[in-house]
């Protein structure tokens, strides 16, 4: 049977310049080649957790504009429940410019659009499922009525911390799980390991660990692959491992489930496109006898 996973975030069209170095302040670049996908963190999560055989409910806001049915495309495509994202008249729907560098780094600027229209209230139209996952790209209201609604439901709430912003400690301290890369890690410091909840920690190439009040209790390495576009991979890690812990994995084994659905996307351009299907993960990790 199908895990539940309530998605509240930010859905953007991306906008995506490939393949020429990434410019300094002040500095034009060309060469580079344009394609747009459907994006965002919330978004991206929610598509990354549905192809990983999640039954997943996507709660955001569009404008209503021509962008905003191509920025919800796959997660129609895909059977996300996007039925309570709203569309907020005279508004405009968010927008990420990215730039990929030749070695698959990302420079990325969001205009945030209709997602500052998420508010509190929202939060309310998460329906009964195993786990609540939340970013930090629409307004912080917005995600600590997740959690007060996640706590109500009775189910797990998720923060990934991206990107890293202030937020109310007792959001720090309540949440199941907190996910920061190294840079928020930085940012959020001790702060992170005050509550009861698991905190995990995505080194990149160094791989993923996971912690309970400071002590490490499980960490994996990186897989090895060819990278082509890290665009999207800490979501796809967020929504796999969101996936793998409503299906009751251990801690290794849901880091490791998470890191192999990442490395996947990785090796393909964009962020949505990218996303593995369960089928593609499970293959990956019988390949090399996990
Ligand atoms: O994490 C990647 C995402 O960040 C992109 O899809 C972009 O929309 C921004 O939200």
């Amino acid at each position: 049977m199908s895990v539940s996973i309530g998605v509240l975030g930010s859905i953007n069209l991306d906008l995506v310049a490939s393949g020429a170095p990434l410019p300094k302040a002040g500095e034009t670049v060309t060469g580079a080649r344009f394609a747009q996908h459907p994006g965002g963190k919330g978004a991206n999560q929610a598509l990354a957790a549905r192809r990983l055989g999640a039954e997943v409910q996507m709660i955001g806001c569009v404008g209503d504009d021509a962008l905003a049915e191509s920025a919800m495309r796959l997660l129609r495509e895909d059977g996300v429940d996007v039925s309570g994202v709203m569309s907020e008249i005279g508004t405009a729907t968010g927008v990420a410019l990215i730039a990929v560098s030749p070695e698959g780094e990302n420079q990325i600027t969001v205009a945030s659009g209709a997602n500052e229209r998420v508010g509190a209230a929202d939060a309310a139209g998460l329906e009964e499922c195993q786990t609540v996952l939340c970013q930090l790209e629409v307004p912080i209201p917005a995600v600590e009525a997740c959690l007060q609604r996640a706590q109500a439901l009775g189910a797990r709430f998720i923060a990934n911390l991206a990107p890293a912003k202030p937020v109310p400690e007792a959001l720090l301290a309540s949440a199941d799980v907190l996910i920061v890369n190294e840079i928020e890690a930085d940012y959020y410091g001790q702060a992170l390991h005050q509550g009861s909840g698991l905190v995990v920690l995505t080194l990149g190439r160094e791989g993923a660990v996971l912690l309970k009040s400071g002590e490490e209790l499980a960490r994996v390495p990186a897989f090895e692959v060819q990278v082509v576009d890290t665009t999207g991979a800490g979501d796809t890690f967020c929504g796999a491992l969101a996936v793998a812990l409503s299906e009751n994995m251990s801690p290794e084994a849901a880091l490791r489930f998470a890191s192999a659905a990442a490395a996947l996307a990785v090796t393909k351009p964009g962020a949505q496109p990218s996303l593995p299907t369960r089928a593609k993960v499970d293959a990956f990790l019988a390949d090399r006898g996990l």
